[in-house]
């Protein structure tokens, strides 16, 4: 049935992440929607990362004393409320004003880490200034320009930055073909865009005013003067992403990189033990949220294997569609230290900034710690394989759910918007 979410403050009353979704997709542009919820080309790897985890059902015990539980672990050797952190996600700002500082907030308010993206609206100067109490990841696009590559990881350093991630499986953009009709060429801002725009003014308001559309803040100082705009600015670092992006320049990052290395792009165990042989500290098991390849497999299909070659030795994080806190603890029976959150803590973003990105984090350790509970293991160190069996019956419905957006994609006059996000 369809519902219209009208009330200002109604997703406080959402009690899974879909209905959050659900909400947000009522609350966002067209544009911006399907920028957020997409996949690639057909989908398929962004369903199969729904249909994985339902592919799995639990082993519970009874008569187990559950009075006190918790998911208190460590991530990467340091204490972590829940094991999960925030995935890197560009352009967040195109979802909420400041949107990278609402969800750095809600990540420290929650002690979970959250990740800045490269491509993020807030730069890691402004980000360390305004959320200084943050367990602070950031991610790293390499692009084919070494000097610069280079001052973004001293300025990651400089700004006390733990952990650094390696994005590896985005040298060239996966086909979102909603993206090809939402953003049209030059990357202008149509008279459809600002029709939709008018037609959310709860997300104008929150996104745009009163400066508009952010720039992407990491980047400013790299771009050309006349590329300095949102709308520029992501063309240019699309165009800019090194296709040569191989073990050794990762071997180069490691040196130079005194701390936490994670590589993010992994989806088999001989990569994974790659990812060691340079001297990574852990690996993302990760197809992107299906926003890469399509047909990629299934992250919580690939993490056993990965799990086998290098779990002893090194971190093994999961991401790509976590959106109960039973998927939080499937990963981890299956061998994974946490899992990161895309989307679940973006459609939190896009209805309530921070407090919207918290309720969204809320729902995951209070359903985690539901299940935890039925399951009879009440802390994590009790959560392994044997908690889970196969189940037989049919797995979660397809997550696609695309909006044709044809109507959409008639040109018009106006400013800038960001196109081809990474
Ligand atoms: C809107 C959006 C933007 C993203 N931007 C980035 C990015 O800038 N860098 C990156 O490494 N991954 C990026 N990702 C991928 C996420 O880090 C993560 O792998 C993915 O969202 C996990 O799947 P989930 O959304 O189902 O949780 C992005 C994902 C989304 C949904």
């Amino acid at each position: 049935m369809k519902r219209r979410y009208s009330s200002h403050h109604c997703w406080r009353r959402a009690q899974s992440i879909d209905e959050l979704a659900w909400m947000a997709r009522h609350r966002l542009p067209a544009f911006a929607w399907e920028y957020v919820h997409g996949g690639s080309e057909d989908e398929i790897t962004l369903g199969d990362n729904r249909r994985a985890f339902a592919a799995w059902g639990w082993q519970p015990r009874t008569l187990v004393d559950v009075d006190v539980r918790h998911s208190r672990t460590q991530l990467l050797e340091r204490p972590a409320e829940l094991p999960m952190a925030i995935a890197p996600t560009g352009y967040n700002g195109m979802l909420w004003r400041d949107g990278d500082i609402a969800l750095a907030r809600a990540a420290a308010s929650r002690g979970i880490p959250f990740t800045l993206s490269t491509v993020s609206c807030t730069s890691l100067e402004t980000l360390v200034a305004a959320v200084p109490n943050v367990r602070l990841w950031f991610q790293l696009y390499v692009l084919d320009d070494e000097a610069v590559r280079n001052d973004m990881l001293e300025r990651a350093s400089q700004a006390g930055v733990e952990t650094l991630m390696v994005t590896t499986d985005t040298v060239v953009l996966g086909r979102r073909e909603w993206d090809s009709r939402s953003y049209v060429n030059p990357r202008r801002l149509t008279l459809a865009h600002m029709l939709d725009a008018g037609l959310h003014p709860q997300w104008a308001y929150r996104a745009l005013w009163p400066q508009g559309l952010p720039t992407l803040g990491n980047l400013v100082k790299y771009l050309p003067k006349e590329q300095q705009s949102a709308g520029s600015a992501a063309g240019y670092i699309n165009q800019r992403m090194t296709r040569r992006l191989t073990w050794e320049v990762l071997a180069d990052i490691r040196k130079r990189w005194p701390g936490k290395l994670l590589i993010k792009g992994i989806l088999n165990a001989e990569d994974a033990l790659a990812a060691k042989r340079i001297g990574a500290d852990g690996v993302v098991v990760t197809n992107h949220g299906g926003r890469q390849l399509d047909g990629a497999p299934a992250t919580l299909d690939a993490l056993p294997e990965v799990v086998e070659a290098v779990g002893d030795s090194m971190h093994v994080l999961l991401d790509s569609g976590i959106r109960r806190g039973g998927d939080i603890a499937k990963a981890v029976a299956l061998g994974a230290e946490g899992v990161l959150c895309g989307r679940a803590t973006l459609y939190g973003l896009a209805l309530g900034g921070e407090a919207g990105a918290a309720h969204a984090i809320d729902l995951l350790r209070d359903q985690l710690h539901n299940l935890m509970a039925q399951l009879g293991r009440p802390s994590l160190e009790q959560i392994d394989a044997s908690c889970l069996r196969r189940s037989p019956y049919s797995p979660a419905p397809n997550e696609s759910s695309r909006r044709p957006s044809e109507a959409l994609s008639f040109k018009g006059a106006g400013g800038e918007i960001p196109g081809d996000m990474p």
